[in-house]
């Protein structure tokens, strides 16, 4: 029998309930113990890709500002969210290659100087739903992206505190989520110089008020630019180290091959390498999707961003890809968020409009028509493309 498309899809699609780690690492879902999980409370306009642990993807209709508010922001977490987390019995521990392994408690952190960066997050499987051949994980669509506003202590004045050693080349980030069945405890790794950048944040607070449970209530790493997988969540301890972590989660996942391959190949891991940076990507926010409307003027707009880049120009297109013309960038600038694109054409004729985005970065990188295939169907970063019926 052979697998058409879409039933591919299907397939990938339940796999996508437990997700590719657990189909490596397999645990038993809470709907086969007899138990219903629910969507928790706050998220229950976001689209559910995973109840347990919560997956949660935004919806385009809910992206259209630029500060993406807290309900509104998506969810991924590999291993459900710790129990018992409480903010007065907190601590940071900061140990490895230091001169003297030291611990925070929240208070002592919210007492050194703050910081604020507004950056975009994103997964790094997003858009993973569109690569062909289909690749197993969760099927993120376009809403596995979002910008806060994070509050909290650079990395670098807690790293000074305890006094980095010249030997230090890494640090290994662990949060209180703990390893479920043979599911591997979520330890993600920094290179020394992007940790103590001075953008590097272990936040607070989001949007201005703590970090609730689902997003890494009470501290959390944001690594601005850098794939979300980064942002470690629930932050505990900070391991300063001379070499590479083994972690499954920086030996093995969230990693990509380091030459292009043919879709669907098998890639040998020595060919693949960690994922760092986001790609120069767009989203169109308005119209949506599927919607009519009558012959006139359509107002087009959406975000763009870059990663560590900047956006530079965003093109669009309203003829299937024969044309681009450009929009204007608006409103607010942050170094690592996302940009307003907006843009004004008019649709006269009654017919079916395919508008697409496409945006160019500070670094002359522009969205690709085609990412690259890689077998975990990361950095999905085609053109936007919404499809408008105008009818009279
Ligand atoms: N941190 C921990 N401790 N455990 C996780 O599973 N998921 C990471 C990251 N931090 C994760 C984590 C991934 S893959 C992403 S994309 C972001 O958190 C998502 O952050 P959010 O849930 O606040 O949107």
């Amino acid at each position: 029998m052979s697998l058409s498309r879409r039933d591919l899809l299907a397939l990938a699609a339940r796999a996508s309930a437990v997700g590719l780690v657990a189909r490596a690492f397999p645990w038993t879902p809470l709907s086969a113990q007899g138990l219903k999980p629910t969507v928790a409370p706050g998220k229950e306009k976001l689209l559910v890709r995973s109840l347990r642990p919560p997956d949660y993807e935004s919806p385009v209709a809910l992206l259209d500002s630029w500060i993406t508010p807290v309900e509104h922001f998506y969810v991924r977490s590999h291993l459900p969210v710790p129990p018992g987390l409480d903010g007065a019995t907190w601590t940071l521990s900061i140990e490895g290659e230091v001169n003297m392994p030291i611990s925070l408690t929240l208070d002592e952190l919210r007492k050194l100087p703050s910081t604020t960066v507004t950056t975009t997050l994103e997964c790094a499987g997003n858009g993973r739903a569109f690569f062909d051949p289909p690749v197993a994980g969760i099927q993120w669509s376009k809403g596995a992206v979002g910008t806060a506003r994070w509050t909290g202590v650079r990395m670098a004045d807690v790293l000074k505190r305890a006094g980095v050693k010249s030997t230090a080349r890494f640090v290994y980030m662990n949060g209180a989520d703990r390893p479920l069945g043979t599911m591997p405890d979520f330890v993600r790794q920094l290179p020394i110089d992007k940790a103590m950048h001075a953008d590097t944040v272990i936040a607070f607070d989001m949007n201005g008020q703590p970090i609730t449970p689902l997003h890494g209530f009470p501290l959390r790493a944001i690594v601005p630019g850098w794939e979300g997988a980064y942002s470690v969540k629930w932050l505990t301890n900070l391991r300063v180290a001379d070499r590479e972590s083994d972690s499954f989660w920086v030996a093995t996942a969230y990693r990509y091959p380091v030459r292009r391959v043919a879709p669907g190949a098998t890639v040998d891991p020595k060919d693949m390498g960690p994922l760092t940076g986001l790609v120069v990507k767009s989203l169109i926010t308005r119209p949506l999707d599927a919607v009519t409307v009558a012959p006139g003027k359509v107002d087009v707009a959406g975000f763009a961003w870059a990663g560590e880049a900047d956006i530079s120009r965003v093109d669009i297109s309203t003829d299937y890809g024969a044309s681009w013309q450009q929009a204007r960038l608006t409103g607010e600038q942050a170094k690592y968020a996302w940009r307003r694109f907006e843009y004004t054409f008019e649709a006269s004729r009654p017919e079916s409009y395919l508008i697409l985005s496409r945006a160019t970065d500070s670094q002359g990188r522009a969205q690709p028509m085609s990412p690259p295939w890689n077998p975990s169907g990361y950095l999905w970063n085609a053109p936007d493309s919404v499809r408008i019926e105008v009818k009279a």
